[in-house]
């Protein structure tokens, strides 16, 4: 019994000396020292030994339970300081290493642009509509009096879901949405993306960005048109900004226009932004057509009103001076980062 119990003591000594954390301290200690710890177990046998070995034994076994106790707290001790010691050498401050840097990210030049544009509008009055990018077919062409032959209809120009669903090509449906949904008087903007199955070169891409514009209410001419689409000009180009109107054809416009303006850069002389020509195309426009206005449930005879559409990334690209539409997409952040 004496040698059992000093070998147990043994084995219990090499336990705590391989513990090398606190957490697992105590286990040691629950299986030498706890109700069915091996030192306990031991000693339950007692009962077997002679009147003269009992207190022999009995003297060891305390003893051994004492050394192994000690030895715990020994342990635990030793092992709380090298725990310190290591939050201290992890918490402290190296003040001779770079500090860390935060970068701080800037918005995207085409969200400065449709910014810029919802500031504009929203000053004059419009509020913001929003509309699907996956379109019925119907609100991208029919709604709008696209023929049914009308060769932007082709698949070859379109991305269609199925027959009757398409990803929209322009944003001009949100226009029926609005016009269907809600009652004249009507002035909202809508900018978002857009889908054309073109190739990707330094001019095209097949999703791109437009802004559609619908002003209705009663007695709207022409005139408004003018003079709401040139004032936009002059708060998106400057004060002295100048415009031109040029007859065009949209089927859901009667009569149709594009709008250029004088050349930011060089004010109108030609220069490369321009093409050398002065001016600047910008946009399409028009006074709703009637068969629109019919189609959409407002009565032609009582209201009027006008439309515009605009190309986003091109604006962008003649504002900033970039060449290559592909940059607006590519998210290389050292192409994006000049835009702080
Ligand atoms: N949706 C036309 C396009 O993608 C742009 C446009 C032109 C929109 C005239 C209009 C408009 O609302 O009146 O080319």
């Amino acid at each position: 019994m004496e040698l059992e119990l000093k070998q147990l003591r043994d084995r219990c000594l090499t336990d705590l000396n391989d513990v090398e954390e606190l957490k697992t301290l105590d286990n040691v200690r629950i299986k030498y020292l706890g109700k069915k710890g091996e030192l306990t177990i031991a000693l339950k046998g007692m009962g077997k030994l002679s009147s003269e070995e009992r207190p022999i034994i009995g003297k060891l076994a305390n003893e051994i339970r004492e050394e192994i106790e000690n030895n715990i707290s020994a342990q635990k001790q030793l092992l709380e300081h090298k725990e310190i010691e290591a939050q201290i050498r992890e918490e402290s401050i190296d003040v001779s290493l770079p500090g860390k840097k935060h970068l701080a990210g800037n918005l995207h030049p085409l969200t400065t642009t449709v910014n810029e544009l919802k500031e504009i509008f929203l000053g004059m009055g419009f509020s913001i509509a929003e509309g699907p990018e996956i379109e019925w077919a119907k609100y991208n062409f029919d709604y709008l009096n696209v023929p049914q032959d009308h060769s932007a209809r082709d698949l070859q120009d379109t991305f269609y879901y199925q027959d009757d669903i398409v990803l929209r090509t322009q944003t001009s449906p949100v226009q029926v949405r609005v016009m269907q949904e809600q009652k004249p008087p009507l002035r909202i903007i809508s900018p978002g993306r857009v889908y054309r199955c073109d190739e990707i070169d330094a001019t095209h891409s097949p999703v791109f960005h437009q802004m559609e514009g619908l002003v209705i209410d009663k007695g709207i001419t022409m005139s408004d048109l003018k003079g709401t689409l040139d004032l936009f000009a002059k708060k998106l180009f400057g004060e002295q900004t100048k415009t031109k109107f040029r007859p065009h054809q949209f089927y859901f416009t009667e009569p149709s226009a594009e709008m250029d303006v004088t050349c930011f850069k060089c004010g109108g002389v030609g220069c490369k932004v321009c093409s050398n020509t002065g001016w600047i195309e910008i946009l399409g426009c028009g006074m709703v057509h009637p068969n629109v206005l019919r189609l959409c449930g407002i009565d032609p005879d009582e209201y009027s009103g006008f439309a515009f559409g605009m190309g986003l990334d091109r604006i962008t690209l003649t504002k900033y001076g970039i060449t290559d539409l592909r940059l607006l997409f590519e998210n290389d952040l050292r192409f994006l980062a000049q835009f702080k």
